[in-house]
């Protein structure tokens, strides 16, 4: 069973409030869904690990630590995971860039693939996915069977919210990946939406319906 990791940091819970409250703006839902980005992707990487480098300070010669092993990369589900990528980026700049467009069908809520591009040496970098909304969990559980079919072996998921039925079809269907999320919520209602969430949050993030 995968590892379940919710994010109690008192700055991630404060800006997650903050944002659940209808009368937010687009502008600030933005700009605090890319901050909570920075905040989750600081506590996700807190396992990386270290090496040591020899490095010569203003003073002297020192053995200093720096992060060993794997390339990182950002993947956002498209759209609203597009929302936590500059949050992500903020904390680390070299992190390479890939998409998976999904949409969730009204009727089905399965999701739907409509674009993907990866960097190309995707396969041996350690990957975090980014979407600021597990549901049913049916989008996080395509993109990490695509990711797993283009060779990727380790990955991440990081959500702001989740309702309990996604995070149990995860953790089920993904053993292996470690999700991070920034609030359990209490359930879905008929149409798939997060109870009580905070609404669509692409449609926040760019201020379309
Ligand atoms: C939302 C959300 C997730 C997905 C979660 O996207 O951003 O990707 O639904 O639902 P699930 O866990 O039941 O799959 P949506 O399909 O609304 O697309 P959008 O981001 O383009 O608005």
């Amino acid at each position: 069973m995968a590892a379940v990791h919710v994010m109690d940091h008192p700055l991630i819970q404060h800006k997650i409030s903050y944002i659940r409250r209808e009368e937010v703006g687009s502008k600030e839902f933005r700009q605090i869904v890319s901050e909570i980005g920075s905040l989750m992707c600081y506590e996700a990487t807190r396992e990386l690990k270290l090496q040591d480098v020899q490095i010569k300070t203003p003073i002297c010669d020192m053995t200093a630590k720096e992060l060993a092993g794997k390339k990182l990369a950002v993947i956002p589900i498209l759209r609203a995971g597009l929302g936590m990528v500059e949050g992500v980026l903020d904390m680390i700049p070299a992190a390479k860039v890939g998409h998976i467009g999904l949409y969730r069908d009204p009727e089905t809520l399965k999701p739907v693939e409509y674009y993907c591009k990866l960097p190309s040496d995707c396969d041996e970098r350690e990957v975090f996915i980014v979407d600021p909304m597990l549901a049913t969990g049916g989008s996080l559980i395509a993109a990490v069977e695509l990711l797993k079919e283009k060779g990727v072996k380790h990955m991440r998921a990081m959500c702001i919210i989740a309702a309990p039925e996604g995070v149990k079809a995860f953790t089920e269907e993904c053993p292996d990946v470690e999700l991070y999320i920034g609030a359990l919520d209490e359930k879905l209602n008929d149409h798939g939406c997060i109870v009580p969430g905070l609404g669509d949050a692409g449609d926040r993030i760019f201020g379309t319906k």
